[in-house]
């Protein structure tokens, strides 16, 4: 297993750019079971998970071939299996977003619950009841998610907490089903919004994405197409945090500002600054951050994926600050690493109060999650001396590059084999 060594306090400075989103990327080779033809995206991040979904597609029968850094071509039109193994579904849980697709293209899906992880119980409950909802007959076997369906048909589902693959997978199902589904308390995610766009460029007919309630009319067939996905918003907001707990000056290139409201508006109630730039933004953080107070919501609200890379930020700040997670029940593995750095975070429920100090102190640290990896990045890049960070293939998950993008802008950090 690899872990990262980083040395600080780093300055940062110059330039960065932001790869393909991972969570636009993934429904998006899942929504391509659905086409009759080849789909080539463009703008994917190469990511682990990426990998995962890869192998995962390869094993349906479909044909997922790389056909430049960045751009993938998946080809469904020979997919010969239903069968999602639980080996691979263990390891990314979004391997659940081929549930809709599966059932809706070849009848039938053979698709492993996913179980937990570090963040939560992650149930899928209200991906199950959709796809019952719309005709399917659906048992749970030996670990295993059975579906069966002659034709799924259209039907009103009302999700009761706005999940976003939960949306995403109704949307890939209702896309190829008889008659008009409509989805209400939708999740409005930017990326669920990109694969709604997506869709609609492959023939589906779809109204409302990006509100509470969205309207798809079932069609025959959809066709391949090329499609380049958005750009990812927690990266960027990721890089962000690195210039604001350094007190740096950088410029990231392409960031999905439309997307990154809540995450810029805290950004600068802390004291950051911003201005836009040719096809970027230069951001700035300051020597002295302010304590605040943020609660994760769906979006548009502040982002669950951000919670612990500002928690990181803020126990550094100029007082006390309390983070609030609601998305998650277990989203707070970070703190007890962060506090070997030095950082004063003490949990009660669901609330993280943050203690600002004056400085934070290198040390070994364990990466837990994908997000909590990121926030222990983050800190090291401001704590004083040598931070390991150990089992850094959570990050390998949703980072593309991340050493790399980081050195560039200076920071001392290099990857070691454990
Ligand atoms: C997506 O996960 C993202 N993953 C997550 O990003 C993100 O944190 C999350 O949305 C929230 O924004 C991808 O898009 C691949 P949910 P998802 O279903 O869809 C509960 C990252 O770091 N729930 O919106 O799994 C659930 O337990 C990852 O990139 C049910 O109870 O999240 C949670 O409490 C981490 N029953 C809440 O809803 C269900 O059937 C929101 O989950 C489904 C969800």
């Amino acid at each position: 297993m690899d872990k990262f060594v980083i040395e600080g306090p780093t300055k940062l400075s110059g330039t960065t750019f932001t790869s393909g989103s991972k969570n636009a990327s993934l429904p998006m080779m899942a929504a391509a079971i659905l086409a009759d033809g080849a789909v080539v995206l463009n703008n994917v991040p190469r990511l682990r998970d990426i990998d995962t979904m890869c192998k995962l597609l390869n094993g349906l029968g479909c044909i997922c071939e790389w056909r430049g850094e960045n751009r993938l071509k998946v080809d469904c039109s020979s997919i010969s299996s239903d069968f999602a193994p639980y080996d691979l579904v263990r390891k990314m849980r979004a391997s659940i977003l081929v549930l809709g697709p599966l059932t809706a293209r070849l009848g039938s899906a053979h698709v492993s619950l996913p179980g937990g992880c570090a963040i939560g119980v992650r149930p899928v409950n209200l991906h199950i009841a959709a796809i019952k909802a719309m005709g399917g007959d659906v048992q749970i076997e030996n670990g295993y998610i059975k579906a069966k369906a002659k034709k799924l048909r259209g039907a009103t589902i009302y999700f009761d907490i706005p999940t976003v693959t939960g949306t995403e997978n109704v949307l890939m199902a209702a896309a190829l089903s008889e008659g008009k589904t409509v989805i209400k308390n939708a999740a409005k995610e930017p990326e669920v919004v990109d694969l709604a766009r997506m869709l609609k460029k492959m023939g589906a007919r779809i109204e409302g994405e990006g509100e509470s309630t969205i309207e798809i009319e079932g069609v025959d067939r959809l066709c391949g197409v090329e499609f380049t996905v958005m750009s990812d918003r927690i990266e960027a907001g990721t890089f962000m945090c690195a210039a604001m707990i350094t007190g740096s000056e950088i410029t990231i290139k392409n960031p999905p500002l439309d997307a990154m409201d809540a995450i810029i508006d805290k950004f600068l109630e802390i004291g950051g600054e911003l201005e836009r730039v040719d096809d970027g933004i230069l951001v700035r953080g300051c020597e002295r951050i302010k304590p605040t107070m943020i609660k994760t919501a769906v979006y548009p609200g502040f982002p669950t994926d951000m919670q612990a890379q500002f928690m990181a930020v803020l126990s550094l700040a100029d007082g006390t600050s309390i983070i609030e997670e609601t998305i998650f029940e277990n989203r707070f593995m970070h703190v007890a690493e962060l506090n070997r750095l030095g950082a004063n975070i003490v949990v009660s429920g669901n609330r993280a109060v943050v203690e600002g100090v004056d400085g934070l102190v290198g040390a070994s640290v364990m990466a837990t999650d994908l997000r909590a990896s990121a926030s222990l990045v983050v800190a090291a890049l401001a704590a004083k001396g040598k931070t390991e960070i150990l089992r850094i293939y959570h990050l390998d998950r949703g980072y593309e590059s991340l050493e790399e993008k980081l050195k560039r802008l200076g920071a001392k950090i290099w990857r070691e084999k454990q």
